[in-house]
């Protein structure tokens, strides 16, 4: 928000200076008007310039002004707009002088005090009749129930609170000629909130409703609005029910007296609605509701009863029809009923006499019965309301707050005035006397007693009006009950000599008799005079004693007792009958629930409300400058303006100050230890104050200007957010350390539970190593013994771990020769495993080898069988794969050869000559049955397996091979002696065809060959450095090869 500062006060004037801040947003030229506040007004002492600065304003429509703390309020008799929820909005939070005088400020401000402070707060609206005071209430409360936070349950209650207004309303407003919508019974109701605020409950004090008005009206002036409401609004059955005509009011004694049934201002079919609607969200149940307007009927109905003298002068009623629903509808015997109405009882001597009533005391009993009907029931619906806006039990009622609102009938002044003008006007003056007990008269004698430099203001102070009203024994009211009370002849004249008598001579009071002049004609014969503090009152005397005496025919009580309608029958009870006791009349009833009510308000922090008629027409914008200049004088306006100018605005004991704001101050904080002043001023100077913003008494602390304190409470808002956080963040802290040292606690007990059993389990491990250890060491020295306990586990520790190893390393080929070495006492279990396990390996070899592969091994495995370790060769061609042939045959060759001799293998060989050794080229083929001699297509010689006598190889690395024939065979001229590069394969293949496997010979050093006839062949092997044949001169043939190993 932006505020607007405006200078308010003169420099160093009385009340010094001080900063206003408006609410820029919603100011105008228009609320500039005048001043806002009085206490502004530079003419202070003057009426003339109060009386215009209120016209000014009221002008322009600004109906608020304040005179510091307390609101004057004009009555505009027209509506504003300027109670909407918006302007609720714009009041809420706001300090009081941060914004234009208003009715919401004023709500806003006790509900501020109610909520810092915890103080009991109560609002006094104040001001005659038909100035406003009932409006305003509802308006604070309707503040109330829009702003204050709300709880799931608490809606109920605020629209409880609400709907009670149109219902008291109803039962207890009426038009007079001094208001239309007047308040004939005082009201003061609390609203109670809960410790965050928000409205929890209600509770309604009613005070002596103006029973009168219902058996008679003044001139102009109507009954309670329910009975028009009901007969405009009510529902057709529903007044079929109850008896009632839909039809003009006219046909209602009761209605009738003051001949103004119908207002324009007044719409009774919208309030019959609102009524209706209101009972049912207070909780009225339908059946309470039928009740309540039966009573409703039953008065209209009474009203309408007449009486006839017979020719006895026996009274007798003469409207049959009308006694017929007034017995229906009470639920009563028709004939008792009737004899109620006209006789009544007297009990003399213990004994119970009847006697018939006269005409006037038949239509007198009537009257009485329906203000008694009509009485007890607004006191009934009193109670239900308060029943119903109770707070439920789930609050505490000590953790409640509560802020009063009075809202009682003003001040007014009719032609015909009587008892219950004296009455409302004696609770007037007695408000008056409040105000002034607690504003002018204790705030001047407190700035005395205080020490505090004060010049006395001079106010009219009207306890002299309550005395004389009220005094013990010597008041107007102990003369009222004295002649009430006397047996004899005392009457409504009698009181009034009575009071002549005592009263004689009193400033204030004054009859016919005692006054004299213009004063003597201005006061009937039958009135009395009382000069008010609000102006002079007639009061006429006829009817007190029957008003204040309030008694209904013990007759009639009888059958009200036995009312089916259960309100009546709960309003009159039958202890009430039984008991012997007087009770206490009506003046002094209300005056001891006055009392009572001045110690509730004395309770309190109160905030006043003056209402103030501007004219009497009910105009609006009229403003009756002699009517409004009157009132501002009565209420002591005036006088509470200077005693505020020269005045503090706020007051406190020094406790109550320090304790308050004693945050504000690190000296004061969180303690003070010195005495009460001290602490006082050193907080004082702390915040600054200047000088002139206060004064220390000799208890109290007084401070000029609202707006100082105002800024003092805003530190402490501002300060309690800082305390708060502090305290949070401490009790976080606290809390996060407690939790902290609980966690690390709960880690340490658990850490050293888990190394403890680590611990031990490592202990235990050790432990069992260390035996396992020392079991292996014995068991290795006696390994070699017997098995014995002692040495079994390292046997079978060995055992296992060599079985493991062995399981571990198994051999993974068959080419893999290693294998563990097993302890001695596994050398033969080894044994068998490796052998298993070789097994194993060559059945899995087998298992998976091809057919081709098997066959090369199967020659490679004879080629190692002949040659393994004998031929120098040999190793060189074990990685060399035999080969199917390594020859193409010739056609010719194999036709000559036939089917039968398949040729399985073919290499191309040198032959040597046998005696030349002349070497050619040949092929050797091996066919099924026998090694073919081949010279390109020409078969050169043939061996038949048969009678082949064996191969003869050398040991060297050459690939000379001889195969030995039979020289006896005809056909072959002698061994065959042949060279080839592939000898091992050639000479392996041939020793398995022809199964000579084991005919073959290797020689070292040389070879013999048979040649043809006896003769013989020497081939001589040496090593050299290459290969070389030669002939020699010996006539061998001389191979020298080189050495490969
Ligand atoms: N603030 C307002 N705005 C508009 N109209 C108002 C306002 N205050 C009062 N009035 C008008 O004045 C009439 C009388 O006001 P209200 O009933 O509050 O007077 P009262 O002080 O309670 O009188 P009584 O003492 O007779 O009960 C209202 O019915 C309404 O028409
Ligand atoms: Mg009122």
């Amino acid at each position: 928000r932006k505020y607007l500062k405006m200078q308010v006060f003169g420099e160093g004037g009385t009340p010094g200076s001080c900063d206003l801040l408006v609410m820029e947003s919603a100011i105008s030229a228009r609320d500039r008007v005048g001043v806002q506040d009085f206490l502004l007004l530079e003419n202070y002492n003057s009426e003339a310039a109060f009386i215009e600065n209120l016209r000014r304003r009221y002008r322009e429509g600004l109906i608020y002004t304040y005179i510091g703390s307390v609101l004057v309020s004009v009555n505009p008799y027209r509506e504003l707009e300027i109670y909407s929820k918006q302007n609720m909005e714009r009041h809420r939070g706001v300090n009081f002088y941060e914004i234009s005088p208003h009715i919401f400020a004023l709500a806003n401000n006790s509900y501020r005090a109610l909520r810092t402070e915890r103080r009991d707060q109560c609002i006094l609206l104040s001001g005659e009749s038909g100035a406003g005071k009932t409006e305003a209430s509802k308006k604070i409360l309707q503040y109330y129930t829009h702003i204050c936070p709300t709880r799931n349950n608490t809606h109920t209650i605020r629209e409880r609170l609400l709907q009670s207004n149109p219902v008291l309303e109803a039962f207890g407003n009426a038009k007079t000629l001094r208001n239309d919508n007047s308040s004939r019974f005082g009201k003061y109701m609390d609203i109670q909130f809960d410790y965050k605020g928000a409205p929890i409950g209600g509770h309604i004090l009613n005070y002596l409703l103006e029973k009168s008005r219902v058996a008679h009206q003044n001139h102009g002036e109507r009954n309670f609005h329910i009975f028009y409401q009901l007969l405009e609004g009510g529902e057709e059955p529903l007044l079929k029910r109850l008896g009632l005509e839909k039809t003009n009011p006219q046909h209602y004694h009761y209605l009738v007296k003051g001949k103004c049934p119908r207002v324009s201002s007044i719409n009774d079919k919208n309030g019959w609605k609102v009524v209706r609607n209101a009972l049912t969200i207070i909780g009225f149940n339908e059946d309470e509701i039928q009740e309540l307007m039966e009573i409703v009927a039953i008065v209209l109905h009474l009203g309408n009863i007449q009486f006839g003298e017979d020719e006895e002068g026996e009274t007798h009623i003469t409207t049959g029809p009308q006694l017929q629903y007034l017995s229906q509808l009470l639920g009563v015997d028709g004939s008792v009923l009737k004899e109620a109405l006209t006789h009544k009882k007297i009990v003399a001597k213990g004994e119970e006499m009847i006697s018939p009533l006269s005409l006037e005391q038949a239509l007198s009993a009537r009257d009485s019965l329906a203000k008694a009907i009509y009485g007890r029931a607004f006191t009934w619906l009193v109670q239900k309301l308060n029943q119903s806006l109770a707070f439920k039990v789930y609050y505490s009622s000590k953790c409640s707050s509560i802020i009063g609102l009075l809202d009682v009938y003003g001040f007014e002044v009719f032609q015909h005035n009587s008892f219950e003008q004296f009455c409302i006007n004696y609770c007037n003056e007695k408000l008056q006397q409040l105000f002034v007990e607690l504003t002018l008269k204790s705030e001047q004698e407190d700035y005395e007693t205080e020490g505090v430099g004060w010049e006395r203001v001079e106010y009219f102070n009207n306890k002299i009006i309550c005395d004389l009203v009220e005094e013990k024994h010597k008041g107007i009211i102990a003369v009222l009950d004295e002649e009430c009370l006397r047996r004899g002849d005392a009457s409504d004249i009698t009181f009034l000599e009575k009071l002549e008598d005592s009263l004689g001579g009193h400033a204030h009071f004054v009859t016919h008799k005692m006054a004299n002049g213009k004063i003597r004609k201005a006061i009937g014969r039958e009135e009395f005079r009382l000069v008010h503090y609000a102006g002079e009152v007639n009061y006429n005397v006829s009817g007190f004693l029957d008003k204040n005496n309030d008694l209904l025919c013990r007759h009639l009580k009888e059958v009200l007792c036995q009312s089916g309608n259960h309100i009546v029958s709960q309003c009159f009870h039958a202890d009430e009958l039984m008991d012997q006791r007087r009770p206490e009349t009506a003046a002094t009833e209300f005056k001891l629930s006055l009392a009572k009510l001045m110690e509730i308000l004395m309770s309190k922090e109160p905030l006043y409300v003056r209402c103030i008629k501007p004219n009497d027409a009910k105009q609006p914008g009229g403003f009756d400058e002699v009517l409004v200049r009157h009132q501002v004088k009565y209420l002591g306006l005036m006088e509470y303006l200077r005693v505020r100018r020269a005045g503090f605005a706020y007051r406190r004991n020094f406790e109550v100050f320090l304790e308050r704001y004693k945050s504000l101050c690190p000296d004061t904080w969180p303690n003070w230890r010195g005495t009460l002043p001290e602490g006082v001023a050193t907080l004082v100077k702390h915040l600054n104050y200047k000088p002139e913003e206060y004064k220390l008494g000799r208890s109290k602390i007084f401070i000029r200007f609202p707006r100082t304190l105002f800024v003092t409470e805003d530190a402490l808002e501002a300060k309690k957010q800082t305390i708060a956080v502090t305290l949070q963040t401490s009790w976080r802290g606290y809390r996060e350390r407690a939790k902290y040292h609980r966690i690390r606690h709960a880690v340490i007990v658990i850490q050293s539970w888990w190394r403890g059993v680590k611990g031990r389990r490592k202990a235990m491990h050790r432990r069992q190593a260390a035996d396992t250890i020392r079991k292996f060491i014995k068991g290795f020295i006696l390994r070699n013994e017997p098995r014995c306990p002692d040495n079994e586990y390292f046997l079978d520790h060995v055992r296992f771990s060599f079985l493991m190893k062995v399981k571990r390393n198994l051999p993974k080929s068959l080419l893999d020769k290693s294998w563990p070495r097993p302890p001695p006492s596994l050398t033969e279990a080894s044994e068998h495993l490796h052998r298993m396990c070789i097994r194993n390996l060559v059945s899995d070899y087998c298992r998976r080898i091809q057919p081709e592969w098997k066959k090369q091994l199967e020659q490679k495995v004879v080629a190692s069988a002949i040659f393994g370790g004998q031929k120098d060769c040999y190793p060189q061609s074990v990685p060399k794969l035999f080969v199917a042939t390594r020859l193409e045959i010739n056609l010719k060759v194999l036709q000559t050869l036939g089917n039968d001799n398949k040729v399985k293998y073919g290499v191309p060989v040198i032959k040597y000559d046998r005696h030349g050794f002349r070497a050619r080229m040949r092929q050797l083929l091996l066919t099924t049955s026998s090694a073919v001699l081949v010279q390109e297509a020409k078969i050169k010689q043939r061996i038949d397996y048969g009678t082949l006598l064996g191969i003869s190889v050398s040991s060297l690395s050459d690939g000379f091979f001889v195969l030995h024939i039979p020289t006896t065979d005809s056909k072959q001229k002698g061994d065959l002696v042949l060279q080839c590069d592939y000898v091992i394969e050639a000479v392996t293949k041939l020793a398995i065809m022809a199964d000579k496997i084991h005919n073959v010979n290797i020689s070292q050093d040389s070879i013999r060959f048979a040649i043809a006839r006896g003769k013989e062949g020497v081939i001589d092997f040496t090593s050299g450095s290459d290969l070389r044949v030669v002939k020699t001169k010996n006539g061998h043939l001389s191979v020298t090869t080189p050495r490969i190993s």
